[in-house]
């Protein structure tokens, strides 16, 4: 039996926050899923950034919202497949994006909007839960197996 480990931080700055992403991507490595939670606003994007820079993806191409491409991939020596559910209601739009190929692919998977479809992660699956507590102030808890 594996333990689930739970790490809660405070950001009090979005660049707090890329930094935790930037923390967490020395840890990965190709094949981990990534899961986002969080409303609006919380602080997903900026997370993102932040693993897009500990991996080591070309800092020229910055990291935007792929709330309408639905899918950006980044090269880089470990890529990041950035995708978003947040427009996607149904599920056979999720596993028509090819969600699959990229969780089982050659990079890391970072996913807004992820609850939407939990189910679809399996029990590997990091969890970035972010609420936001204040106008500059995020909890974001962290959930690992070890
Ligand atoms: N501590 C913080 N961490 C992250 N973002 C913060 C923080 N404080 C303020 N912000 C602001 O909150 C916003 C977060 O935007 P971001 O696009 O990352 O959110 P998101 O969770 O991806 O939203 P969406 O659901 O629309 O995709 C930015 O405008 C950022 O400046
Ligand atoms: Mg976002």
């Amino acid at each position: 039996m594996k333990d689930q480990e739970e790490e809660v931080h405070v950001s009090e700055s979005p660049e707090d926050t890329r930094e935790l992403g930037r923390e967490l991507a020395k840890r990965l490595k190709p094949g981990d899923v990534v899961a986002l939670e969080g409303g609006l606003g919380a602080g997903k994007t900026l997370f993102v950034q932040g693993l897009a820079a500990g991996l080591g993806t070309d800092p020229g191409i910055p990291v935007t919202s792929p709330s309408y491409t639905l899918v950006h991939e980044y090269p880089g020596p470990v890529p990041l497949f950035h995708l978003d559910f947040y427009r996607l209601t149904r599920k056979e739009s999720v596993l028509e994006l090819g969600v699959e190929e990229y969780f089982d692919g050659g990079g890391v998977s970072a996913v807004e909007w992820a609850e939407k479809f939990a189910e679809l992660f399996g029990p590997e699956t990091i969890w970035v839960k972010i609420e936001r507590n204040a106008e500059e102030r995020r909890r974001i808890t962290i959930s690992t197996i070890a």
